[in-house]
């Protein structure tokens, strides 16, 4: 039965005391020692969450439900249509391999507070992997299967991982994507070397073993089982590295005490899930929606997750979501606008979903990257229930805007809205001055301090970037990064990153990275690196660059160099693969690039040129070649038949 708790209420209660609302929801859990201090302030004026508490996530997440009779449910489905795979894993059984498993990493000499990197695939010994080092308060770093060596390298050498633990190998459609060889490229490149690389051998590739160094996923499974090790609240669970201005990510840190406590609620706030039903997130295990929602959300709230291996499209077909949906009777799905977009482009009549029998589908959640209202509208007319695009970032680990299903009297969802603040945010629209702005007008979203539990409460190993990214720019405040604003009825809109990040298919990276990479160049002069409006992706990127004086290089020969260097640097994820020359970038006279300009002119909007450019008919130039390119809605919206 639902909470009887109004939104409103709810919401101003987790305002007025943050520390009386988010004790009474930690009392919720399982405290070996209960928190005696809910809020307080580090040194640096950081805010910590239930200090003095002690508890350890993975025991939420699974031996509390099997002393509480849920031992014989399905914790974790896995549906792996790219390796014909499909089997559930009851409370009893993930448990199981998961205290074998920490007995086995233990064995190896991961203690208390050391990093594990794990490069796995959507499969469940990557989810055991993860409650494994739970449970011995070792902190884990998952990194996405689409970062190239040289990413992996950046974050090894950060981390400074005892182990790593990978799979032999992925598979995309159909075709292998060996993992090891990445892993041994990236541990080559690093300075840092683990002690001991742990390889989970699949069926379909087998993957060469490194003497002394490289170990047997399945040796380890087989170590005597070991009890939670209890933890202070405040200690790191896991760092999820994200993609800042810059080439070098950024570690987002995730504490255990907060974590558990925003994610439980959330789970019964936002998601309206109660303890037996199913979810299914469609989501990577590598980004913070798989981390929250795929894994540790669901299994402390005692459901049953989804953790499916494939596509929206092609594994085997547009209809894979539904499937999944009806066969396994999911309550709530979640995933990325461009998947629906991917599906609506193969089966744009939703014929594929009527094929099955969707009764049990309340909700449809929407995330990682704004919900145009076409994807929207026909995702709701197809499914026939409301759909709820929900705005957050990694940062967060869970939502700040959302409709709240579980409480009484939410505003209904609005196509284009990313609803309402989630209680504990406080989100306020700035202007640059730090000001707040008006209803209708569009600002920087920003969400005044203390930011409530789940939340990063520093990046890892540098406080200091920590404060001067979010913090500094508005004291009490934390910069999202995003613009948008608040409508008179209190809906809020996001409307895009006001930085130099961009989202390409739900991924979030770094333009500025990209522009090293172009920059480094021996041709290249200077360069600018573009999200520009893609139908599919939400974005992708595209360089601009301007070539040194003399350079002969034709724009096909350079793009292929830049395209490969990105690919090998960043990874396949980053979608980039068109270069155009051309004689200048458009730049104020004061030399500063007019990126919102550029931006505005790729997708098509009017926009008045500025009165400080130093050269207008540059913008014609380009204009010309993003048309000769065919990338960009202004190409799109003159060529609909496309
Ligand atoms: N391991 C290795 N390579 C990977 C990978 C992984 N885990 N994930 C993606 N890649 C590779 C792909 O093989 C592809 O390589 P290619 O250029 O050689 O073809 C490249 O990265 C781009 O991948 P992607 O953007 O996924 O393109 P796609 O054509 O394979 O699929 C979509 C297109 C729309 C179906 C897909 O992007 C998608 O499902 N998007 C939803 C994203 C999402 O769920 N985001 C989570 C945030 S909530
Ligand atoms: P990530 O940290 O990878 O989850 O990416 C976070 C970024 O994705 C945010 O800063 C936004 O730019 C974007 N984003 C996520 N969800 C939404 C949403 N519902 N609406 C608009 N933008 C979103």
């Amino acid at each position: 039965m639902k909470p009887a708790c109004s939104y409103a209420a709810t919401h101003a209660a987790s305002l007025a005391d943050p520390a009386a609302f988010w004790l009474r929801q930690a009392a919720h859990l399982h405290w070996d020692t209960p928190p005696t201090r809910p809020l307080s302030q580090d040194a640096q004026g950081f805010y910590r969450w239930f200090e003095g508490g002690e508890l350890n996530t993975s025991f939420l997440c699974l031996d509390y439900h099997v002393q509480h009779g849920r031992g014989a449910q399905p914790a974790l489905i896995y549906d792996s249509p790219v390796t014909n795979t499909l089997r559930t894993y009851t409370y009893a059984e993930l448990l199981d391999m998961t205290e074998r498993f920490a007995g086995g990493l233990r064995a190896i000499g991961v203690g208390l507070g050391d990093r594990v990197i794990i490069y796995m695939p959507n499969m469940p010994e990557a989810v055991v992997a993860m409650l494994a080092c739970a449970r011995i308060g070792a902190v884990h770093s998952v990194v996405f299967g689409g970062f190239a060596p040289h990413e992996l390298a950046v974050r090894i050498d950060d981390a400074k991982p005892h182990a790593i633990i990978c799979a032999s190998g992925g598979m995309e459609f159909d075709r292998i994507i060996p993992y090891k060889p990445l892993v041994d490229e990236a541990v080559a490149k690093a300075t840092h070397k683990p002690a001991h690389v742990v390889v989970c051998q699949r069926d379909f590739v087998t993957a060469t073993l490194q003497p002394g160094r490289d170990l047997d996923y399945r040796k380890l499974l087989q170590a005597p089982p070991i009890a939670a090790l209890p933890v202070p609240a405040t200690h790191p669970l896991y760092i999820l590295y994200t993609s800042g201005t810059t080439g070098r990510p950024k570690g987002v840190l995730r504490d255990h005490g907060g974590h558990a406590v925003a994610l439980r609620f959330s789970m019964e706030a936002i998601y309206d899930l109660a303890p037996g039903e199913v979810m299914f997130t469609a989501s990577d295990i590598g980004w913070a929606v798989g981390h929250s929602y795929i894994v540790y959300g669901p299994l402390l709230r005692g459901c049953t997750t989804v953790l499916y291996e494939g596509k929206p499209v092609r594994t085997p077909d547009a209809g894979a979501f539904w499937r999944i949906v009806a066969q396994h009777r999911a309550r709530v799905m979640f995933t990325a606008p461009t998947a629906i977009r991917a599906i609506k482009k193969e089966d744009p009549e939703g014929r594929l979903a009527h094929k099955y029998e969707l009764s049990c589908l309340r909700h449809l959640f929407l995330a990682g990257e704004r919900c145009d209202p076409a994807t929207f509208a026909w995702a709701q007319q197809v499914l026939g229930v409301p759909v709820v695009d929900h705005w957050w970032q990694t940062e967060s680990g869970w939502p700040m805007l959302a409709t709240l299903v579980g409480l009484e009297g939410m505003p209904p969802p609005r196509p284009g809205s990313a609803g309402h603040p989630v209680p504990g945010y406080d989100v306020q629209i700035l202007d640059e001055a730090g000001e707040p702005v008006t209803a209708g007008t569009t600002g920087l979203v920003a969400v005044k301090l203390p930011l409530p539990p789940g939340c990063f409460p520093t990046l890892w190993n540098d406080d200091a970037r920590f404060h001067e990214a979010y913090l500094a720019t508005f004291p009490g405040y934390y910069l999202s990064g995003d613009g948008g604003y608040r409508d008179s009825e209190g809906y809020c809109y996001i409307m895009g990153r006001v930085d130099d990040v961009i989202n390409v298919a739900g991924h979030r990276l770094s333009t500025g990275e990209m522009e090293e990479i172009l920059a480094a160049h021996p041709a290249v002069a200077e360069c600018a690196v573009l999200g520009i409006a893609d139908s599919l992706r939400g974005q992708v990127p595209v360089g601009l660059v301007v070539l040194k004086d003399g350079q002969t290089i034709g724009e096909e020969a350079l793009e292929k160099e830049l395209v490969a260097t990105v690919r090998a640097r960043i990874g396949p994820l980053a979608c980039f693969r068109t270069v155009l020359v051309v004689k200048r970038l458009p730049k104020t006279r004061s030399g500063k690039i007019l990126r919102k300009t550029l931006r505005q002119l790729a997708d098509g909007e009017a926009f008045a040129v500025p009165s400080t450019i130093d050269d207008p008919l540059i913008l014609d130039e380009i204009r010309a070649g993003l048309q000769r390119r065919a990338v960009g809605l202004a190409y799109e919206a003159s060529h609909p038949s496309q």
